[in-house]
């Protein structure tokens, strides 16, 4: 089926991505682009709307990213430009925009000047709204009006015979209350939208074009890691095929506290899968032998894991298909207007697994955000505990054992983790975090246990806020809870005598300690 269409084109703003799921969750398909994407291949997706996004360029700089010459002529879709897509539209169709004398960065009112305006029906002559911009509009090119403004800015104008809106303010950031409603009115007032995307439209739809991509007799494989990613996507696929998938569920040692039996007995039991668990923990432990290294971790671990996968799914016989949960923030073509970014810690750490077995891919999540699989695999019958458990790293407690690791480390660090997350849940704050988890230090101190001097280890816990993993605020926590959990640690967790809780952010820290 062919969904209405917002096509976003990306100037590299940190919000672009934020602007699509606010636009995903009004029920309306969007896609997001590079800003060069031609106007020829815009028209040929016949989009009912196109948003220019804000970016950390400004329109005179001398490599500012523009649209093509004649644009404007060639697309004849409503468009709405959000900060530089305002100060770039105002330019290309000869208005003006200067440099401020300072950067307006945070929170404004907007004064609203015409309620008739179709992006700002039904809201109040005065907005809260969200500003990050160094340059403003100072002169309005021929045809447009100002619709809205701050202070003697500019802050909205539009050209309603021509259907292009343009706004100085950020409407997907939460910082502007109404935001949400400035973009409903452009898909639904503007665009004309009906909001024709639905979860339970999307499985349909994307269950029928598995079945008519792989071939009849076709066998399928597909690695399971008891995240969210990896089981919405084998459950969509099995929906499709049925037992012509193959799912692999492979112990690398490295799991939480009985995540492996119990997420394996989920995969049998609740969603019927067609899976094999592999307990590969005594060849992992092998691979890591004496390895201290956060890096060389990630090697071994990741090419340990092809060799147990490929070894697995050989048994299987003629396979053509492998299943990858990949999402959609992983496919959309970055725009980095600041150079090549440098590698912090390579995080994929499994890459080149279908092209070593000459394997076609069968991606059912590649259009969709995170918060989109959830509400999937809720319609699909995923019980929470998998849907809402928190990121875990692929190379698992190795990263959060500084320095070598040994089958008694993981054991300890099993033991204090199960504690916090345990406690987490019994103090109802699990879902407040995005990641929580324990690390267990290389270092030892000194303690006392009744009459006796102990010299033993420390156990770090970290609990982390965040909406995308790049950037984190450490949890502020009850004091009471992080009491519990130390004085649970500490006497039943045989050979720790020391609990501290980590208040680093992210960045300057990671959200892993390795
Ligand atoms: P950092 O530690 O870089 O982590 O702040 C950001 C997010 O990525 C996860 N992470 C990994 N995930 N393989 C993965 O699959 C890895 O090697 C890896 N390292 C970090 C981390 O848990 C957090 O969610």
């Amino acid at each position: 089926m062919h969904h209405e269409l917002i096509l976003i084109l990306d100037f590299g703003s940190q919000y672009t991505q934020l602007i699509a799921r606010r636009v995903r969750e009004q029920g309306v398909y969007c896609e997001i682009h590079p800003f060069h994407l031609s106007a020829e291949k815009i028209t040929e997706k016949t989009p009912k709307g196109v948003i220019l996004s804000g970016g950390p360029a400004s329109v005179s700089d001398e490599d500012a990213p523009r649209v093509e010459t004649g644009f404007y002529e060639k697309i004849r879709a409503p468009i709405l430009g959000i900060c530089y897509g305002m100060q770039m539209i105002a330019v290309d169709l000869g208005g003006r925009n200067e440099p401020a004398a300072r950067r307006e960065y945070g929170h404004a009112k907007a004064k609203i000047l015409s309620g008739s305006t179709k992006l700002f029906n039904e809201l109040p002559f005065e907005l809260d709204v969200w500003m990050s911009h160094g340059d403003h509009v100072t002169e309005l090119p021929a045809g447009f009006h100002k619709t809205a403004t701050t202070g003697e800015h500019v802050t909205a104008m539009e050209n309603h015979e021509r259907g292009i809106y343009c706004v100085q303010f950020h409407p997907e950031v939460s910082h502007t209350p109404l935001g949400k409603e400035v973009l409903r009115n452009f898909l639904f007032n503007v665009c004309e939208c009906k909001g024709d995307w639905t979860a339970a439209g999307f499985i349909k739809d994307e269950i029928e074009k598995i079945r008519a991509t792989v071939g009849p007799d076709d066998q399928v494989v597909c690695g399971l890691s008891g995240g969210v990613d990896s089981t919405v996507a084998a459950t969509m696929v099995h929906e499709a095929i049925g037992e012509r998938q193959h799912c692999i569920f492979v112990n690398n040692g490295l799991l939480r506290y009985r995540e492996f039996e119990d997420t394996l007995q989920v995969y049998k039991d609740n969603l019927h899968l067609n899976v094999t668990g592999v307990d590969a923990s005594q060849e992992f432990y092998k691979a890591l032998e004496g390895v201290a290294d956060p890096e060389q971790k990630r090697k071994a671990i990741g090419a340990k894991f092809i060799d147990v996968f490929q070894a697995e799914a050989d048994r299987i016989g003629d396979v053509k298909w492998l299943v990858q949960g990949t999402l959609y923030p992983d496919v959309i073509e970055s725009v980095s207007l600041r150079g090549a970014s440098v590698t912090i810690k390579t995080h994929h750490n499994v890459g080149g697994l279908p092209e070593k077995m000459n394997l076609k891919l069968i991606e059912p999540l590649r259009e969709l955000f995170k918060d989109e699989v959830r509400v999937i695999g809720r319609d699909l019958g995923i019980p929470e505990m998998i849907l809402e458990r928190h990121p875990f790293p692929g190379p698992g407690l190795a990263v959060r054992i500084l320095g070598d690791i040994t089958p008694e480390k993981v054991e300890l660090l099993q033991k204090a983790d199960r504690i916090f997350i345990e406690e987490l849940h019994s103090f109802g704050v699990y879902k407040d975090v995005w990641q929580a988890f324990a690390v267990l230090l290389p270092i030892q101190s000194v303690g006392v246990m009744g009459d006796y001097r102990t010299y033993e280890k420390t156990v770090a816990l970290r609990a982390v806020t965040s909406t995308d993993g790049m950037t984190a605020d450490w949890a502020r926590l009850p004091n009471d809870f992080l009491a519990k959990v130390s004085s649970r640690i500490t006497s039943e967790v045989r050979g720790v005598n020391r609990v501290v809780y980590d208040i680093s952010s992210k960045p300057p820290s990671t959200i892993e300690w390795e």
